[in-house]
């Protein structure tokens, strides 16, 4: 019942501008955001990267202006060459959305998004890690779809971001299964049509064995991208019964939800890899998580009272 008006609101202006000042706010995104700058999301790389991998995500979206794409390519450099220096890059890769790199700009968008992406996959390869470029609504599927290849003809270990309640998404596992493909398969964050989306739970949760199934019985590198117990247990199987050991596949969650799950999967000898975001444009990305899941909202309502 919440889903829909809060992933309304995640594109809301005035919205964002109420819950970024609410200073309760502040102190709940900290659950999901590793901090403001590098300097503070290092620190919870080299811990995380004890037992588990990492994906770092430097925050933004929906970018109209080219000067903020080129910053958001000058941070995701800068990162990786730090990532580089402390030694973290084996176990730690990047995710970017096309949108924060230009993908929507006016004129020539598409061609911006693919040059800047281009930039930060030279900076990945230059330091020995990969990159995954993340999706965003159905509108950007295509052109994300189209981008990524382009990328991988120079740079293959760029890998895909596929959306389970998207009824297009059994196809593109498909056509992304071959080998030496990477694809993290999530049930899908945005709220989109019945046209082009299952909206019912049980419907999503099929949808995403029938896409898990593939890619894992494909020649491809499945990244399992979900807390869910039940698709978590299936992945173990369907792994097993396609001879896929701990670097066949690999489960992701997101930073702050289900830690204890996660060291779990890791202690088993399981690859765990945890996809962590920072940076100062944390609106939409925290409001996503709040529309997964209503006990999140339900927390900060009564924090609001209470305070
Ligand atoms: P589901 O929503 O059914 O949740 C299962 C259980 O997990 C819940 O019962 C709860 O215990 C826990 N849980 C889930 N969400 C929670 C939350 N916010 N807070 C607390 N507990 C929570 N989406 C997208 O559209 N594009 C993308 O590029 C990505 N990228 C991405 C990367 C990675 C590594 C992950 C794990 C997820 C994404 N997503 C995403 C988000 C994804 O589409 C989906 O919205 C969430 O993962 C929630 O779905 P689950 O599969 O966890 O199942």
């Amino acid at each position: 019942m919440l889903r829909k008006p809060l992933l309304l609101a995640a594109r809301s202006q005035t919205c964002r501008t109420i819950v970024e000042r609410t200073p309760v706010t502040r102190a709940m995104v900290k659950r999901f955001v590793a901090g403001s700058t590098q300097d503070e999301a290092l620190p919870v790389v080299g811990e995380l990267t004890r037992d588990r991998h990492v994906t770092l995500d430097f925050l933004g979206e929906d970018t109209t202006d080219t000067a903020q794409a080129e910053a958001t390519v000058t941070a995701y450099r800068d990162l990786l060459a730090a990532l580089g220096e402390a030694g973290l890059a084996e176990r730690a890769e990047v995710s970017v959305k096309l949108s924060a790199v230009g993908q929507f700009l006016d004129s020539d968008g598409e061609k911006i998004a693919l040059d800047n992406a281009r930039r930060i996959a030279e900076a990945a390869k230059a330091v020995g890690t990969t990159m995954t470029l993340d999706m965003e609504d159905h509108t950007t599927t295509d052109s994300t779809l189209g981008i990524l290849r382009e990328l991988r003809q120079d740079f293959p270990f760029v890998g895909a971001v596929l959306q389970a309640y998207l009824r297009r998404t059994e196809a593109d596992c498909r056509d992304l299964s071959g080998a030496g493909s990477r694809v993290r398969l999530c049930k899908g964050a945005y709220d989109e049509p019945e046209s082009v989306a299952f909206r019912d739970k049980a419907e999503v949760d099929k949808a995403y064995v029938r896409a898990l199934r593939v890619l894992m019985e494909g020649e491809g590198y499945p990244m399992v991208a979900t807390h869910d117990p039940r698709m978590i247990a299936i992945a173990g199987s369907l792994a097993a019964a396609n001879g896929r050991g701990e670097d066949g596949f690999e489960y992701q969650m997101l930073y702050g939800i289900r830690d204890a799950e996660q060291v779990r999967l890791a202690a088993e000898g399981n690859r765990m890899r945890v996809y962590v975001p920072y940076g100062d444009e944390w609106y939409g990305y925290y409001m996503r998580r709040l529309a997964e899941r209503p006990a999140n909202v339900l927390f900060l309502a009564r924090s609001l009272v209470t305070r």
